[in-house]
Order: C-alpha cells, then sequence, then structure tokens
C-alpha cells in the first residue's frame, strides 16, 4: 500500500492512504497512486508527489491553470474535460505539465504564447472545443503532438496557418472541419488549399472566391464552385480565361458588345451564371445553337441594346436545356426592344409568354422609346397584335391602294363613257373614231 503526503493549505499535513478517500476530496476527488480524478471542483490540498491530475465538469467561464500547478507542483499529466471554461489563464510559474488535454470544454481561442508557459509540454490535446481561428503565428515550443479536431472552426477567416502546420504534429489535421455556413462541414485543409490556388489563378482586378464546395454524389469528390467578379471594370470584351470550375461570373457594367466567346471559348463551358448586366450588347445572334444556351442557369442582359433576339433559336435552346424549368433566369428588362409586326408576335408567343416563368423581368421587357408612338415603352407582354401589326408603315401603304382603287374604277368609267359615245357618233355619221384612223 502507497502512503502519500497531503498539504492542507489551512491545518497541518495529514498522512492518509491513497486507497481510501481523503475527507476533504471525499464529496468530489478519488486518489490512487500519484493520481488524482476529481469532478467539478479543484481540491484545496497542496501534493507534491501527484502527477497525473484529472478534472471533469467544472463550472468555471475562466479557470487559472496556475491552481492546477500551485496544488500539485510537480504534476506532469493535466486533463480538464466536460467543463464550461472559455477562458483558460496559463500558468505563470514554471511548471512540469508534459501532457495536456482540455477537451469537451468551450474554449473559444487560444494564444500564440500558450506554449511559452509550459516549457515541458510535448502532447496538447484542443479537441472539442469551439475555437474558430488558430494563431498564424503560434509558438510551438517542443510540442510533438497537437490535437484540433472537433471545433468550431470558421472558415470565412484567413485560413492560412493551416499551412504552417507541420501534418506529423497536428496529427487530426485532415480531420479538421469547417464549422457553419459557407463550408459546413467541410475538411478545413481542402478548402484553404482551394482558396490559395483561387488566389494564383484569378484574373488580375477582378475578384474570385469559393461561393461553396459540394460533393460529388457518384464519387464522392469535393467540387468547388467558384464565383467571380469583374463587374465595373471596364471591360471591353468576355474574359479569355476563367478560373476552373468558375460557376457564376459577374460582369455588370462594363462595355462588353460580343458574346462570341461564349459561343467559341470552351472555358464558358463549365459556367453556369452569367450577368452581363448594362453591357452594350447589341445582338445575341452569336449564341444560336451554343452550348451556353442550351445549359445555362441564369443568364442577365438587363440594360444591354438588344432590339430583338433569334426567338426561334432561343426556345429551341430552351426546350433541351436541363436546366428547365425550376433552374433557369432569364433577365431581357431594360433593353430598346423594337415593337413591329415582324418581331414582336413572334418574340410574345416563343419567348415571353411560353417561358413567363424564366423571365424574371418580364414587366420590364418593354418596347424602345418611339415618340408619338402609342406602343412607346409598353411592356411587350401586353400588347396585341392589333396595336403592333397596324403601325404607321402599313396604315400609310392601306390609304396608298384606297386612292389607285378610286383611280382605277374612275378610269374604267371614263373609257367605258367614251366607248358608248364613239360607238353612237359611228352609228350617226358613219366616222370612225379619231384614234382608228391613226392606226395601222
Ligand atoms: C497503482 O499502483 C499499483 C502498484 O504500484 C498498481 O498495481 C495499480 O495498477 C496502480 N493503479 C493505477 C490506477 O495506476
Ligand atoms: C500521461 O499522458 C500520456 C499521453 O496521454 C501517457 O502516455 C502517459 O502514460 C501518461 N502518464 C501518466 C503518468 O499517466
Ligand atoms: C482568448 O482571448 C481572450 C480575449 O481576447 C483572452 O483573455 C484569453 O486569454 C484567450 N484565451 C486563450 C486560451 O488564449
Ligand atoms: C468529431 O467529428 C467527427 C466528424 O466531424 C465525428 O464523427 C465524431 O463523432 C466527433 N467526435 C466527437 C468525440 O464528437
Ligand atoms: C467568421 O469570420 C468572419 C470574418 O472574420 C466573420 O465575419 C464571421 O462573423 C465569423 N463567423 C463566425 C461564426 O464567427
Ligand atoms: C462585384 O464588385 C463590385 C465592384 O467592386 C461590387 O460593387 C459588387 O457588389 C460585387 N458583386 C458581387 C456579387 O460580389
Ligand atoms: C484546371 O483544369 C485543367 C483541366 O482539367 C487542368 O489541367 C489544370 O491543371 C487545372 N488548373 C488548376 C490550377 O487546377
Amino acid at each position: 500500500m502507497k502512503i502519500t503526503i497531503f498539504h492542507w493549505i489551512i491545518f497541518l499535513d495529514i498522512l492518509q492512504s491513497s486507497t481510501i478517500a481523503r475527507p476533504s476530496l471525499l464529496q468530489h476527488c478519488i486518489s490512487e497512486n500519484q493520481s488524482v480524478k476529481c469532478q467539478q471542483k479543484m481540491p484545496d490540498m497542496i501534493d507534491h508527489s501527484v502527477d497525473t491530475f484529472q478534472l471533469t465538469g467544472i463550472k468555471l467561464k475562466t479557470f487559472d491553470l496556475g491552481r492546477v500547478v500551485y496544488i500539485f507542483p510537480n504534476v506532469q499529466n493535466v486533463s480538464i474535460t466536460d467543463g464550461n471554461i472559455v477562458n483558460l489563464i496559463p500558468p505563470k510559474k514554471p511548471n512540469s505539465i508534459k501532457v495536456l488535454e482540455l477537451r469537451r470544454l468551450l474554449l473559444t481561442n487560444i494564444s500564440r504564447d500558450f506554449i511559452r508557459h509550459f516549457h515541458n509540454i510535448e502532447v496538447l490535446d484542443l479537441r472539442e472545443n469551439h475555437l474558430e481561428q488558430f494563431p498564424v503565428d503560434f509558438f510551438w515550443g517542443n510540442v510533438k503532438e497537437l490535437r484540433l479536431s472537433n471545433n468550431s472552426w470558421n472558415c470565412s477567416d484567413d485560413l492560412s496557418w493551416i499551412f504552417n502546420m507541420n501534418k506529423r504534429v497536428v496529427v487530426d489535421i485532415n480531420d479538421l472541419k469547417c464549422f457553419g455556413l459557407p463550408y459546413p462541414g467541410k475538411p478545413l485543409i481542402s478548402i484553404a488549399q482551394y482558396i490559395k490556388e483561387l488566389e494564383d489563378t484569378c484574373i488580375p482586378n477582378c475578384e474570385c472566391f469559393l461561393s461553396k464546395v459540394v460533393q460529388d454524389i457518384m464519387t464522392d469528390d469535393l467540387v468547388p464552385i467558384i464565383t467571380m467578379n469583374c463587374s465595373y471594370r471596364g471591360l471591353r470584351e468576355l474574359p479569355s480565361s476563367l478560373p476552373n470550375n468558375t460557376r457564376t461570373l459577374h460582369l455588370e457594367g462594363n462595355s462588353i458588345a460580343s458574346l462570341e466567346p461564349l459561343n467559341n471559348n470552351p472555358v464558358y463551358e463549365s459556367l453556369w451564371d452569367l450577368y452581363l448586366d448594362t453591357n452594350d450588347v447589341s445582338s445575341i445572334d452569336d449564341l444560336e445553337g451554343s452550348f451556353w444556351l442550351k445549359h445555362f442557369r441564369e443568364f442577365s442582359l438587363k440594360g444591354n441594346k438588344l432590339t430583338k433576339i433569334p426567338a426561334y433559336a432561343l426556345d429551341n435552346a430552351l426546350l433541351k436545356n436541363p436546366n428547365m424549368p425550376k433552374a433557369v433566369r432569364l433577365y431581357l428588362g431594360g433593353n430598346p426592344w423594337r415593337c413591329d409586326c415582324i418581331f414582336i408576335p413572334v418574340f410574345q408567343e416563343l419567348v415571353l409568354q411560353k417561358y413567363a416563368t424564366q423571365i424574371k423581368d418580364i414587366r420590364d421587357v418593354k418596347c424602345s422609346y418611339v415618340q408619338g408612338d402609342e406602343n412607346s415603352l409598353m411592356p411587350i407582354i401586353d400588347l396585341s397584335r392589333s396595336s403592333v401589326c397596324r403601325l404607321p408603315p402599313e396604315y400609310s401603304l392601306q390609304e396608298g391602294l384606297d386612292l389607285l382603287n378610286g383611280i382605277l374604277a374612275s378610269l374604267i368609267v371614263f373609257i367605258l363613257g367614251k366607248l358608248a359615245y364613239d360607238y353612237y357618233h359611228f352609228k350617226k355619221t358613219g366616222r370612225l373614231p379619231w384614234i382608228v384612223t391613226k392606226m395601222p
């Protein structure tokens, strides 16, 4: 049987058998050999012989590790688990702690100098806390093993700290998961690599971000979803390259006129959403038969210079688009549409009526401004065929035809009259009409 000496803080030393719980510890501590296990409270007597200390269920928000070192000056293994500790104050005095386990607490941060307070520390276990970030310039000392999984890593923050980590030290590095949006439960190291790679491949002057990461159902591989923002960058052309896996491209407020690359350049085949609001696009004829029209999800051409579009080609492509009907969104408002009898009836029937749920700004699809025209700036969906096909040009042609008919009718009356007169004159005088005498 082993004998342990305990130093009471208030009273004198008391000798006790280690297998029997000591009076002061009765409620919450068990001691065996050189190891003490406590629940909810710290013991309050100093013991130089203890090398292993475990504390569970402590309810303090701030806990001072200095107290552990004070009570057990030679302690080497310290384990504090399942408590409410948010802030941990490191010991100020030199100590012998080699193994420090701080699990299932509520720790939210670890300071970069934490290790400086433990000259002998080799193992630090911080699993199952609420850590959100790790200091980039963490002081590692002689740490040989660090565990960090099951924390609340915030992957919207700078993740460059992960690249400073030695995989042989941070043994569970591959188990670190992002917490919360935008990458819930995704492996932190992969997210950090995607973000780093994106910084290297983003087009200069544009902004790229990893909007989310999805898991391929078939292969289980992670697939990054990239958004690139080149809005208001003074661009005159569509970019000729995109970072891999770019799915959304913002190009609002540039001076882009031609959509040809959307048809020719294969980098656009992986694009889903394209925002070209307020550019100089006057025609989408280049997109006839293109992969893009048959596969896009969102396409915004608001505020461009479109006067007409190939309605049959658009209809054809939308019929083949696998994202129809739910995922397709098309924006065509704010363009100077030409409201004539040739374009409008087809546009109304094959595009506006047929795809009314997909065209999100359908009431902004209006006739261009034409002074004195009753259809000027009218929503095209509301126009009746008769109002479009009774436009001034047709009107004057009709009037012209009426005039011509009148002239022809009066000519016929004149000729018949002349014929009757000549016949009557010939019968009476026997003389042929003047015109007949001149004929050969
Ligand atoms: C305590 O020490 C005894 C003898 O040295 C040993 O048999 C026993 O397993 C030890 N108990 C613990 C929990 O280490
Ligand atoms: C201290 O902890 C380490 C690692 O958990 C373990 O290998 C070692 O046996 C422990 N030492 C004592 C004295 O409990
Ligand atoms: C966490 O941060 C707070 C305030 O910034 C600080 O007081 C506390 O010591 C830190 N905790 C750790 C474990 O570094
Ligand atoms: C830690 O997280 C992993 C996956 O994120 C989970 O499977 C495991 O149960 C968690 N461990 C604990 C002790 O919560
Ligand atoms: C994560 O970090 C970002 C950027 O620092 C911050 O805006 C956001 O609030 C953090 N999220 C959480 C859950 O703390
Ligand atoms: C894109 O960048 C522009 C200009 O920096 C900014 O105004 C706009 O909000 C950004 N759009 C998105 C979707 O991030
Ligand atoms: C982008 O994808 C192409 C083709 O799949 C590949 O060859 C290239 O290495 C990728 N680039 C990056 C930076 O991953």
